[in-house]
């Protein structure tokens, strides 16, 4: 009969164990049929003592296969290695570890390349500091975001592996996440269901809930900020901008924090009031901006200028008045940039069908424009919205994209586009 041995499986009770161990047992099954692996099948007595236990000293006889002892050897250290142990291994690398294969990111502060690791094989972004214009030094806001980063421990928050310096250049090494919520939201193709969308959003808010019972305000919250892996963990990202909350007493000093903070269309009201008192509430909103992109695709707010973005609030959300915020007419900018005319919220004629009542309800929470009235992130993770039916679902949808979506692909995707389109145009006119 020719082809592979059949499986055969002898009985180790009936044997002493030094000749052997569970490998005998499973010639063509476990270790497959690679002899390099392996020794020979025992040869068993024959006859009708074959399945019974030999008598007295009678020991089987086997044979070894043609195999040196070091390939079994270095098969299994194969097997068992981890990237702890990297030290213990011979490593004959040129050139740098970090083998870059294209480009993910275009920050303020630097790019961000996707790489791979030569020896462990594994995917790594690479994120360069921004040193050209440093003269004294290394910048502080750098190294504000390292220390963040490295006091933090969570599955919602991204960790940094190592630092790398290469040719004078400095880089943050994170592990590789395939996606971020801003390149997937802005791929129409891409279809995530309700139940997919509040696993989402509630991984968002665990991630934001870490950060602020550890008193760390993110200040850039928005899609390109919020990665996603191919197993569907969310990761929180970019501390560029971020701090911890200063130890003050509120009655009677301010923390006078910079408002020149998050990216124009996730900026709360407060902050384009010109507020220096800002907390973790700030953060809030932005949360908030995206549980509405989730749905619509769009962010909520765009405006042009600071001004202009506070128009677009009021044109959605309603001016603001002292009776939902009494002490709104104390911030710096109120009366500077105070509107002509009352404005009513048209936040339920547009939004209300589109969300079921709860998740509504919780944006409307989310986005309050009195930041004492805004809901806090453990408050808004016990909200009804995440018990009501459809319940959380397991994010499928990422198993079924075609290729990596960050902001940065989602970019260069809708210029190409647009050079296609006017293209097509002159020839038409032409
Ligand atoms: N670990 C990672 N895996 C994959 N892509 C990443 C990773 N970290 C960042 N990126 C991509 O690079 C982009 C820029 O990274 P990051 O936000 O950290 O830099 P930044 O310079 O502070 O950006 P910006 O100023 O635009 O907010 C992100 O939007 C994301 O698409
Ligand atoms: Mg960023």
């Amino acid at each position: 009969m020719s082809g592979p041995p059949r499986f055969q499986r002898y009985d180790k009770r009936h044997y002493n164990d030094e000749y052997y161990d569970d490998r005998y047992y499973y010639r063509n099954d476990y270790y497959g049929q690679d002899q390099r692996y392996y020794y020979d099948e025992p040869r068993l007595p024959t006859g009708p003592r074959a399945t019974t236990a030999p008598r007295g000293n009678a020991q089987p006889t086997f044979k070894r296969a043609k195999v040196s002892n070091k390939n079994v050897m270095e098969d299994e250290e194969e097997d068992t290695w981890q990237p702890e142990m990297l030290f213990m291994r011979h490593v004959d690398i040129k050139g740098p570890v970090f083998e870059r294969i294209n480009q993910v990111g275009e920050g303020t502060y630097g790019k961000v390349y996707k790489a791979k690791n030569k020896i462990t094989g594994q995917l790594v972004a690479l994120k360069r500091l921004r040193l050209e214009s440093e003269r004294e030094g290394f910048p502080i806001t750098a190294s504000r975001e390292i220390g963040l980063l490295q006091s933090f421990d969570h599955p919602n928050i991204v960790g940094l592996s190592e630092m790398m310096v290469e040719k004078n250049a400095v880089y943050m090494v994170f592990t590789y996440m395939n996606h971020d919520l801003a390149g997937i939201l802005q791929q129409a193709e891409i279809v995530i269901s309700d139940g997919e969308k509040k696993n989402i959003f509630k991984q968002l808010l665990r991630g934001i809930n870490y950060l602020h019972t550890k008193k760390v305000i993110h200040r850039d919250i928005k899609g390109s900020n919020i990665l996603l892996d191919e197993k569907g963990v969310l990761k929180i990202t970019d501390f560029g901008l971020a701090r911890r909350m200063k130890n003050i007493n509120s009655n009677v000093e301010s923390p006078n924090y910079t408002n020149r903070v998050i990216t124009l269309w996730y900026r709360p009201p407060e902050i384009l009031l010109g507020s220096t008192d800002y907390g973790r509430e700030v953060d809030i909103w932005g949360i908030g901006c995206l549980l509405i992109e989730l749905f619509t695709r769009h962010a909520i707010f765009q405006g042009t200028d600071e001004v202009d973005q506070l128009w677009k609030v009021y044109d959605i959300m309603g001016t603001i008045t002292t009776d939902e915020w009494p002490d709104c007419d104390k911030l710096p900018w109120f009366e500077m940039l105070r509107p002509n005319s009352h404005k009513p919220s048209l936040f339920r004629s547009k939004f209300g069908s589109l969300l079921s009542p709860q998740c509504f309800d919780l944006a409307t929470k989310l986005l309050s424009k009195n930041p004492k009235n805004r809901i806090s992130a453990s408050e808004a993770l016990r909200h009804p919205y995440f018990v009501e039916e459809p319940l959380e679902q397991k994010l499928q949808f990422l198993s079924k994209i075609e290729g990596e979506w960050h902001e940065f692909e989602a970019k260069k995707k809708r210029k190409l586009l647009r050079e296609a389109k006017q293209k097509e145009m002159t020839n038409v006119s032409g």
